[in-house]
Formats: structure tokens, sequence, C-alpha cells
């Protein structure tokens, strides 16, 4: 039988979505608490990184730790997947020695290449075009803050990017209303905005898109492997900043969010990201937790 991966948010039906972000809460208290809980005693994790991360290597290292198992750290660097060794068999090799992957790479049809001959489940850390991790932690932030996030409205602002790209798969698994501020040229992928058309708009001001809004989101305005275009998206992007003037447009008790790391000045102002409307620093955390659930979920 094919082990069960999780490369995007729809790997999970809309009901295990909300029963993974339940759990998360569940086990963010259990660890306050001083819980021990070690589902995962020598369980192990391969983590293969292929782009930087902070908070996606502590999370899922200290989360393999917490849970009694362990986690090794593979970079492209110094692994033989950087001198070209095929994805298939680094896949058929690494799963056949470890009860699962996380990977963070480029281009998506690697991981999913990777996953097609993994014996083990493999969890999307990021790529060009998904991540999923980072939006288990940013649902289960605002359902610990203003409770379901049904109905609400969420207001990207910035880059169709991966994050966005995932938020368009939250909006449908938890049915809110996703509206998309981006530049001219720097839209979603068309196809992902068609699928889910129902719940998803694109428009290309941010004044006009943050009316009302419950939850407004942004990131880097350059991503990962697009540090060459970062003087030309400065420009691209000068009315997408998140600032106060930005926010006070939106409801009043709206949150703010943001995956970091981020560019204070760029696409959000200190006042913006410092403010206590701002959940940064819980939707950080919550990515432990929220791993931690989703490991359980797929391993337990
Ligand atoms: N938000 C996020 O994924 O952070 P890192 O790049 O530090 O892992
Ligand atoms: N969009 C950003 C997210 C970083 C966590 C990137 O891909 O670099």
């Amino acid at each position: 039988m094919s082990p069960r991966h999780f490369l995007t948010l729809m790997d999970l039906s809309s009901d295990e979505l909300k029963q993974v972000l339940t759990r998360a809460s569940e086990l963010k208290k259990m660890h306050r608490e001083g819980t021990q809980y070690q589902p995962l005693k020598n369980r192990v994790l391969a983590m293969i990184f292929e782009k930087s991360s902070t908070r996606t290597r502590v999370s899922f290292e200290a989360g393999m730790a917490q849970f009694g198992g362990h986690a090794i750290f593979l970079s492209s660097r110094d692994s033989q997947l950087g001198r070209g060794e095929p994805i298939e068999d680094s896949a058929r090799v690494i799963s056949s020695m470890v009860d699962a992957v996380m990977i963070r790479t480029f281009e998506h049809s690697k991981i999913a290449a990777f996953a097609a001959n993994s014996s083990v489940p493999v969890i999307n850390a990021l790529t060009d075009d998904f991540h999923p991790c980072q939006l288990l932690a940013d649902m289960q932030t605002y359902q610990e803050h203003r409770g379901s996030i049904e109905g609400k409205k969420v207001v990207w602002v910035g880059d169709g990017n991966n994050m966005c790209h995932s938020y368009i798969n939250a909006a449908e698994l938890l049915n809110f209303n996703l509206v998309i501020a981006c530049p001219v040229g720097y839209e979603p992928n068309q196809q992902l905005v068609d699928k889910y058309a129902h719940r998803v708009a694109v428009l290309n001001n941010a004044q006009d898109a943050v009316k009302n809004a419950d939850l407004v989101v942004t990131d880097v305005f350059a991503s990962m492997g697009q540090e060459d275009e970062q003087e030309k998206r400065l420009q691209d992007f000068h009315s997408f900043q998140v600032n106060k003037a930005l926010m006070s447009l939106a409801n009043q008790d709206a949150l703010f969010m943001h995956c970091l790391p981020a560019h204070r000045g760029e696409e959000v102002t200190t006042d913006v990201i410092d403010h206590p409307d701002s959940v940064v620093w819980d939707e950080a955390e919550n990515r432990l937790h929220a791993q931690k659930a989703l490991l359980e979920f797929l391993l337990c």
C-alpha cells in the first residue's frame, strides 16, 4: 500500500485538517503542562533541506525529540543529492531506513517524484509552489485567537507565491473567502484560482482588497531563489506594503500574520508586525505543535 503523503493541504480532507488543527492545540497544552507524550519512540524523520530554514528545521527537529523520536538533517550541499544522485534512487534508499521524510526544495515536481518512490510518508516543508506546513500553523493560530475561520474574509497582500497557493487550498478546505491583492504580473497560478474560484478573488489593489478583512497576511516580496529579482520587486510591490493605513481599512479586530522571516520596512512596517494585533510569534511557535499533530496523524 502506498504511504500517506502531505505534499499539499489537499492531501487532507476538510475533516482531517480540522482534526489536525484541534489536535495541534491539544498537543500545545500538553507540552506547556509538561506532560511527557512519546508516540514516536525509536522512529526517525529524515529532513532534506535544499533551501535555508530556521523555523521549519527547529520545529521538526524539536517535535521529533519531544515525541521520543529522532530527526536527521540532510542538506544538498553535503549529501549525494547535491552531486546528482537521482531523486528516485535517493527516495528508495532514504525511505528504506527512516519512518518519514520531510523535504524543502525548489520545483514541486521534485518532491512529487520523491514521494512516488518513497515507501514512507513524505512531508512538504516548502517548494516553489506550496508551503502547507505553514498553513497548518496559520490556521491553528487563527482558531486559537478568533475561533472558526469559516465564512471569514482573509486577505493575502503581495506575491502570488507558494504561501499564497497554500492559502487558496486552505480557503477551499476551511470555507473562508480569500481575496488576493498582488501587483500585475505577480498573480497566483491561474489554474488554482480557476479551480477554487468560488472561494478566491484576485485584485491588483491592496486598499480595495483589505476592506472588512478578518485576517491580513503577507510575505516577502522575493522568495528564496528569487534573490536576483529583489530590486525590481521592491519597485513593483511598492503599493503592496502592509502598513498602519492599510490595516485601518480592515475590520477592527483583524489579525495580522506573516510566515517569517520578515523584512521590516519592505512588505510590512514595524508598527504593524510589532502591534498587538500581529500574531506572528504564536504563528511561528505553532509550527511546532501543528507539525507534531501532522506527524502523529501520518505515523500513528
Ligand atoms: N516560515 C518558515 O518556513 O520559516 P523558515 O524558512 O525559517 O523555516
Ligand atoms: N515565500 C517564502 C516563504 C519563506 C518561509 C519563500 O519561499 O522564501
